[in-house]
């Protein structure tokens, strides 16, 4: 049978404009470009997967609106299965206006709609598909009770769940997400979520130490352009980054994250896993946007051999 993803998360519309400076208080500029497309933590991350032909189950809340009509949409056409995602009656969908600069570093603002309403007893509901899943992403743009509970969930039916703990908030208990198996944070959400410095690769490993202490499985530190670093119990390992002219940043931490769970819930291998995600990640900065910036498992497969081709080939 195949490996399946349970996300129950937040999806957003991204509203992109490629600006050449942000405008100071009380001026306005004119700004170079403007772009929409599908967004959110959860949705990228299930988008990213599902491209690579992982079989993907999304638990989440749309607005009543034509961005939540849209969302549905988008995930009809990436093959998700949407069945849990359902409309809030009066609410907007999440939305993120996101500004992107000549370098592609990002800054991101979300109005989280429809994310806010997804509530722990929706996790219930989606109890008898989220039975069949092989393993659990979690972000934190809906309610942290909901990421909780359904951490909870997880624990007592023996479920893994990976805990992607973005945006990064300082409400998160430690406690609470103890029983989760991977943490996968970036080194900003790491400092904040330990109080530790984890500007450097050592310090991320010590913070990220911190947290096995406390009692979670493993730890994969994101470092942008620097790769990522896999702490567990008995190893460090530093997974290299891959050199690309980046165009856009946003979403390349989702990129990770999906590309990751697919490979890893069909070979089960931590280390090849992350080798992928990383390339993976690395080939979305090159492309503007988030979703939009995903590869197809042939685009990606293309990529991969540019980046290490078979011996013998030119
Ligand atoms: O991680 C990138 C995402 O963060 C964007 O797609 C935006 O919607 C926000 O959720």
């Amino acid at each position: 049978m195949t490996a399946r993803i349970g996300v129950i998360g937040s999806n957003m519309v991204d509203l992109v404009t490629t600006v050449d400076r942000m405008p100071r208080l009380g001026e306005t500029l004119a700004a170079p470009a403007f772009a929409i497309g599908p967004g959110g933590k959860g949705a990228n991350q299930a988008a990213a997967a599902a491209k690579l032909g992982a079989d993907v189950l999304m638990v989440s809340r749309v607005g009543d609106d034509l961005f939540g009509a849209e969302t549905l949409r988008n995930f009809a056409a990436l093959g998700i299965d949407a069945r849990h995602v359902r409309a809030v009656p009066g609410t907007s969908n999440g939305v993120a206006p996101i500004f992107v600069d000549r370098n592609g570093d990002n800054s991101i603002l979300i109005v989280k709609g429809a994310n806010d309403h997804l509530l722990p007893a929706d996790v219930d509901e989606a109890v008898p598909d989220l039975l069949g899943c092989d393993l659990l992403l979690l972000q934190l743009e809906i309610p942290l009770d909901t990421v909780y509970h359904a951490i909870d969930w997880a624990h007592a039916h023996d479920k893994p769940v990976l805990l992607n703990p973005a945006p990064a908030t300082e409400a998160l208990s430690l406690d609470r997400i103890a029983a989760v198996d991977l943490l996968m944070p970036n080194q900003t959400e790491l400092s904040i979520l330990t109080g530790m410095p984890a500007g450097t690769r050592s310090e991320a490993e010590a913070a990220a130490r911190h947290l096995l202490a406390r009692g979670m499985g493993r730890v994969v530190v994101t470092l942008g352009a620097n790769g990522a670093l896999l702490v567990t119990p008995n190893e460090t390992w530093h997974v290299p980054p891959v050199p690309v002219r980046a165009r856009d940043t946003s979403g390349a931490g989702d990129a990770f994250i999906g590309a990751f769970a697919a490979h890893y819930v069909r070979h089960k291998d931590m280390h090849a896993a992350l080798g992928q995600a990383s390339l993976y990640a690395a080939h979305s900065v090159t492309r503007p946007g988030t979703q939009t910036a995903f590869a197809s498992r042939d685009e990606f497969t293309a990529f991969c051999l540019e980046q290490a081709p078979p011996k013998g080939a030119d």
